[in-house]
């Protein structure tokens, strides 16, 4: 296990975590442009030697763990980063040159030639370092402080790929110290995937520095660790769970690695970790010794159904829409924001095993859908409205729940994001990202079947409840999922009034004028989400519609519909539009100066336990 001689963070400065993560909440809703590196287009996975190791690497280790990610069939599952993390270097740090270098005795091949051997399994080479003056280890002169731009030249030299730039010994300016070393990496000649390490919370500069950020404290190898800085598995996800809205394709919330075969949480308890981490679209760095997983590990690790939620193309980043007594619901829509398939978490945090619901409304989705435990690898059969299992203590019921299925011939429930497999089956409906085959009956979910004059193929997409009232069907010359449809010209919800009375949150986004959002969920008004001219619809009694996506000039936080229960649902539907979520001057300036309070405690705070 790893040593707890190497913390840094003294407990009391809790409150200070507290405040930042309060003040990353408020500033979320001046969303960033994220970095665009065209790197870590879904959330990285690999492993980092942190968890297990601390400080004690060496290049033996090091190759053994590159053999066995690749023996254990975790590379072809997608972990493909093996990164090193504190106390790779030499002490000093810096050869007679002034670059950074690796410990002579522990790396005696050095740097380059162990990237190599990674390289040489089909791996990448992750690197770890600070933007103090030396790394959380204190090794002497190993910050990249005013050595960004040599560092990084030297990082690409190693071949690294990943780099991690933790926050130990600062003596700069926070924002410029990240940014100067991701300008620094963006001319270093190599793809260099960018880890911002400030464990205190969410800024508004980190979306547009790092492809992931740290949202908090560091992990430790417990369920629940109270309001400690450093943080339980459960604690991290409450800490994850209001950030949603800045993650998406390159740009990841990091709410720190895998704690998974460590020991101090239940198996349970880790596969909580494994379905909400993927629920959440973080990062997955497993933290384990892999050379001595367990089968049970390595089944939770290896889960590729979990994984591919996690993985999911379109990288929304689920959010929690139902906690009732200690149960709660958490949603991800895969494929698309609004599509017919979403991956849910029954996250149990109670002493004992207990029924969760999901309602199928709750996700944006009705009537009859395909239900899939991913953890008992099974598909549970069809269901109508809802369906509940039983979650054992601190358990996640892992769940894929599809409306329509794929598009297939007749009878056939096609894949979860089918693309048309199955043409033209009078009965064949669309999936997820569905396009639908070309018989007359083909796209839409089940509760919108292709009108008659529908042509199906590229022009009915349509979803689990395709844009259309009850009478609107996909495909139909007026309605959503023809030409005029989700995505199309006028996206659903636009001025042909798709989203009738049981028109629901996916379909009705970025309208011009009547805009979607039935009464059954999404805008009670029935007006407007992200239409131009009633720009602000209320949220609907259930869970429902998000600010409009690709639509008019404004709506506003009250289009948010919220759960009851939670803080932070927005429903399953579709995600928050940037460009709809700008706060007024007045609470950017409270923002501001907030910040400004903030920067000066921290930087204080930071000096004094240096
Ligand atoms: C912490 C960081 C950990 C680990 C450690 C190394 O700041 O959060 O993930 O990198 O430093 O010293």
């Amino acid at each position: 296990m790893r040593s707890s001689n190497f913390r840094r963070y003294p407990p009391s400065q809790s409150l200070l975590v507290g405040a930042a993560i309060l003040l990353g909440s408020l500033m979320s809703l001046n969303q960033a442009a994220a970095l665009d590196n065209g790197l870590a287009k879904t959330p990285p996975m690999g492993w980092n030697s942190w968890n297990a190791f601390a400080g004690t690497i060496d290049e033996t280790k090091i190759k053994q763990i590159a053999d066995i990610m690749v023996s254990s069939g975790m590379k072809d599952a997608g972990y493909v980063y093996l990164n090193l993390d504190d106390n790779w270097m030499a002490n000093p740090a810096r050869d007679s040159s002034g670059n950074l270098r690796g410990d002579p005795t522990r790396f005696p091949n050095g740097m380059k030639a162990l990237g190599d051997y990674i390289h040489g399994k089909g791996l990448k080479f992750g690197i770890y370092g600070d933007r103090g003056t030396m790394t959380c280890m204190n090794v002497p002169q190993s910050g990249s402080y005013q050595h960004e731009q040599a560092d990084a030249k030297t990082f690409a030299s190693f071949g690294v790929d990943y780099f991690k730039n933790d926050n130990c010994n600062p003596v700069g300016n926070i924002q410029t110290d990240y940014q100067n070393m991701q300008k620094a990496l963006a001319s270093s000649g190599r793809d260099i995937v960018y880890s911002v390490c400030h464990p205190n919370g969410y800024s508004d500069w980190m979306q547009s520095t790092g492809n992931l950020w740290r949202i908090s404290g560091d992990i430790v190898d417990k369920w629940d660790n109270g309001t400690n800085f450093y943080k339980g598995i459960i604690n991290l996800i409450d800490a994850n769970a209001s950030l949603a809205s800045h993650a998406k394709p390159g740009a990841w919330n990091d709410p720190d690695m895998l704690e998974i075969g460590n020991t101090g949480c239940t198996t349970e308890e880790y596969r909580t970790q494994m379905s909400m981490w993927s629920i959440m679209a973080a990062p997955l760095l497993a933290g384990n010794d892999i050379r001595s997983m367990s089968q049970t590990t390595k089944d939770i690790l290896l889960n590729t159904e979990v994984i591919a939620v996690d993985q999911d193309a379109a990288g929304i980043q689920g959010t929690r829409i139902k906690a009732t007594n200690g149960l709660e619901v958490w949603c991800k829509p895969l494929g698309s924001a609004n599509g017919t398939t979403k991956a849910v978490a029954l996250l149990n945090r109670n002493a004992s095993a207990s029924n969760i619901t999901v309602n199928f409304t709750d996700i944006g989705l009705s009537g009859s859908a395909s239900v899939r435990d991913l953890w008992a690898k099974a598909d549970k059969g069809s269901f109508t409205d809802s369906f509940s299992m039983s979650v054992p203590s601190h358990g996640t019921g892992m769940l894929r729940i599809t409306v329509g299925g794929g598009a297939g011939g007749s009878g056939s429930t096609g894949g979860t994001s089918g693309t048309a497999t199955g043409v033209g089956g009078t009965s064949a409906q669309g999936g997820a990202t569905s396009s639908g085959g070309s018989g007359t009956k083909s796209s839409g979910g089940t509760s919108a079947s292709a009108g008659a004059s529908s042509t199906g193929g590229s022009k009915s997409t349509g979803g689990a409840n395709p844009s259309g009232g009850s009478s609107a069907s996909a495909g139909g010359s007026s309605s959503a999922g023809g030409s005029k449809s989700t995505g199309g010209a006028n996206p659903s919800g636009g001025g042909y009034g798709t989203g009738g009375t049981s028109g629901t949150g996916g379909a009705s986004t970025g309208g011009t004028t009547n805009a979607s959002g039935g009464a059954s969920t999404g805008g009670v008004a029935n007006n407007s989400n992200g239409g131009t001219t009633n720009s602000v619809a209320t949220g609907g009694s259930q869970a429902g519609l998000q600010p409009g996506v690709g639509g008019g000039t404004a709506s506003d936080v009250g289009t948010i519909a919220r759960d009851a229960g939670s803080g932070e649902s927005s429903g399953c539907g579709c995600r928050v539009a940037s460009s709809n979520s700008r706060p007024g001057l007045s609470s950017t300036l409270v923002v501001l100066g907030l910040a400004l309070w903030q920067l000066r405690r921290r930087r204080l705070g930071e000096t004094r336990r240096r």
